[in-house]
């Protein structure tokens, strides 16, 4: 029996791609993506749909807002339990989920975040961490509970940043890390050698 996930993401979709082209080759264990659903309906992320023949939906939200309103939330609840998801993937998602969202499915919502979390929460994490003159980045994916990036870690990659590294050089760095660690985390989940909370 397949393991269902639905992506959400805001931007380009290189996670989302990471994990498609893992589905494709059989890297996602029994994982099977049903849909990619977007708050930006001109996002990128929706392109990978057709290409992979996944369903896809952009729903309308405040783009100056950080938080969903409860119409919005309430749409997205509706539209992701239309696929009945074991797990829902946030991949570049840029809106900040309530509980009443995170209830809606039992908390099985993971999230990748460009750091070593606890540091860095937040935006511009890689640039923060590059300024900052840390020696040592990465990225994380942890459950989502309704507090920022703080839930709890469930894998992380390291990456160093050399003397050499510009904030370009660190940033396809971190890209790189985060490329492998999501469907690697999807994958253990699926197979059940990662426990769902
Ligand atoms: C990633 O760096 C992810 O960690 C952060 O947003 C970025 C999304 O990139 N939450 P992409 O849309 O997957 O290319």
């Amino acid at each position: 029996m397949s393991f269902k996930i639905v992506i959400l993401g805001s931007g380009t979709g290189s996670n989302a791609k990471a994990i498609l082209e893992a589905e494709k080759i059989g890297e996602l264990g029994k994982a099977e993506t049903l849909a990619l659903l977007s708050d930006n309906k001109g996002a990128p992320i929706l392109d990978l749909a057709s290409q992979y023949e996944k369903k896809c939906h952009g729903i309308y939200c405040n783009p100056l807002k950080a938080k969903l309103s409860h119409t919005e939330r309430d749409s997205f609840i509706n539209q992701v339990k239309y696929y009945n998801p074991n797990l829902i993937i946030l991949a570049g998602f840029m809106k900040i989920l309530d509980s009443t969202f995170i209830n809606a499915f039992n908390g099985h919502i993971i999230n990748l975040h460009p750091s070593l979390l606890p540091s860095f929460p937040g935006k511009d994490s890689i640039q923060k961490a590059f300024e900052f003159g840390a020696r040592l980045t990465g990225c994380t994916v942890h459950w989502v509970t309704p507090e920022l990036d703080a839930g709890p870690i469930i894998d992380q990659i390291a990456v160093n940043i050399e003397p050499e590294d510009s904030i370009n050089s660190l940033t396809e760095k971190v890209h790189r890390a985060e490329h492998s660690l999501l469907p690697t985390v999807i994958k253990k989940i699926s197979l059940g050698e990662i426990l769902m909370p």
